[in-house]
């Protein structure tokens, strides 16, 4: 059963939440769900934006009819082809037969890998600047390679000036009621899983949403409404703008506040005991934000995007079978994968009898941009001595200092 949903007059609302599943691409943890978003302009054409995943897409075929009421779909825009936004696709081809697709070449490409495209002849391939005349409303298409996948573009309302902007501007979380972030508490209950879910999915490419950024000013673009395919809308002046800014923030890699996250991996509470007591000396000196994580317990999304929020991080090299703790080993490699950058770091190890980690861990960070060091490496065996407490103060001071800088 569908329940109208208007983003406009005549710009309807037709995703879809997921509260069933686990794991976003098998990998993030979903404690809120997640939601497909889709949209649907009833104009002298219609045109739908975006599929969402088959998990829940019976109920969106609902939605789309409902919304449609016996019209018929003119154009399907796919903006993106992951299969959590075209899963649904081929059988929304198939109940509206005279629907054209538009999407860009690679799009069609990845269309035909994923899902066997069967509707070839009925696709559409736009290109850099094209238009899209509905009725009342003009589209125009906006490539963004590589926001988040090489295929992507945006659609732009030059009506209305709405950005369908794909995957970018998305959150973890699924929709609970209200549509728009002016209508949230955003700051409160959204914005770390907008964080958690850019910095993760689409933080490898801070470069490419730069570029679109770029060439919405160059195009001269007013947008008053940001609808993408994640979680909330952003329709106001305050909350684009504040969205926005922090999109900059993130696509350039500054940290958003100074802070320190403490990572350590600890087999039998060790390590956690060095990082607690850093921890609280850091706090002695005054440093207002400061997180601690053990790695094996806490998912390690919600690392990350702290990792990348604040400025300073301290990594617990701890050796296990003479290597890097696995888990630890595992997200080092994962930041760097995700270009992380500009930020003030510092190592601390433990081992019992020998091994390799501290070396590993500094060996995965050695192509890593502007990743200054923070004091020297401090070493335990197997537990903090008392004799080592002066030893840690000191690069308590030289990491509150670097703050301060
Ligand atoms: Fe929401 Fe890149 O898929």
């Amino acid at each position: 059963m569908y329940y109208q949903r208007k983003i406009t007059d005549d710009i309807f609302y037709v995703g879809e939440s997921d509260r069933r599943l686990d794991r976003f691409e098998n990998m993030f943890e979903l404690p809120r769900g997640i939601a497909y978003n889709s949209y649907l302009i009833l104009d002298e054409k219609t045109a739908l934006l975006d599929g969402i995943d088959e998990t829940v897409s019976e109920r969106y075929y609902e939605n789309v009819r409902a919304v449609l009421a016996g019209r018929d779909l003119d154009y399907l825009i796919v903006n993106h082809v992951e299969p959590d936004h075209c899963s649904s696709l081929n059988n929304i081809l198939r109940e509206y037969p005279n629907a054209t697709m538009l999407l860009t070449q690679k799009g069609e490409q990845f269309m035909e890998q994923f899902y066997n495209l069967d509707y070839k002849d009925r696709v559409r391939i736009v290109s850099e600047g094209d238009q899209l005349e509905l009725g009342k409303h003009t589209l125009q298409f906006i490539m963004a390679p590589n926001v988040h996948w090489p295929e992507v573009m945006m659609t732009y309302d030059l009506t209305n000036d709405i950005l369908f902007s794909a995957d970018a501007f998305g959150s973890f979380g699924a929709i609970e009621g209200h549509l728009f972030a002016d209508q949230l508490n955003f700051e409160r209950d959204w914005l770390s899983e907008a964080r958690r879910y850019y910095i993760n999915i689409v933080g490898r490419q801070g470069a490419s949403v730069m570029r679109v950024f770029k060439k919405i000013e160059d195009l001269g673009l007013n947008i008053k409404t940001i609808c993408p395919l994640h979680g909330p809308i952003y329709r106001t002046p305050e909350t684009v703008a504040m969205i926005l800014q922090k999109y900059i923030t993130w696509a350039s890699y500054e940290p958003e506040e100074n802070g320190v996250v403490l990572v350590s991996a600890s087999m039998y509470g060790d390590s956690q005991n060095m990082n607690d007591i850093l921890a609280s000396m850091l706090a002695d000196r005054d440093v207002k934000n400061i997180r601690v994580y053990d790695v094996s317990k806490t998912p390690v999304s919600e690392i990350i995007a702290d990792l990348f929020r604040f400025s300073n991080a301290v990594f617990t090299c701890l050796t296990y079978n003479t290597e890097l703790f696995p888990s630890m080993d595992a997200l080092m490699r994962e930041l760097t994968m995700l270009n992380y950058q500009n930020r003030k770091i510092s190592y601390l190890q433990n081992q019992s009898w020998g091994g390799r980690a501290l070396k590993i861990a500094q060996d995965i960070f050695e192509k890593s941009k502007n990743l200054e060091v923070v004091g020297e490496p401090f070493k335990i065996l197997s537990s903090v001595a008392p004799d080592q407490i002066d030893d840690l103060a000191k690069l308590a001071d030289e990491i509150a200092a670097s703050i301060a800088d």
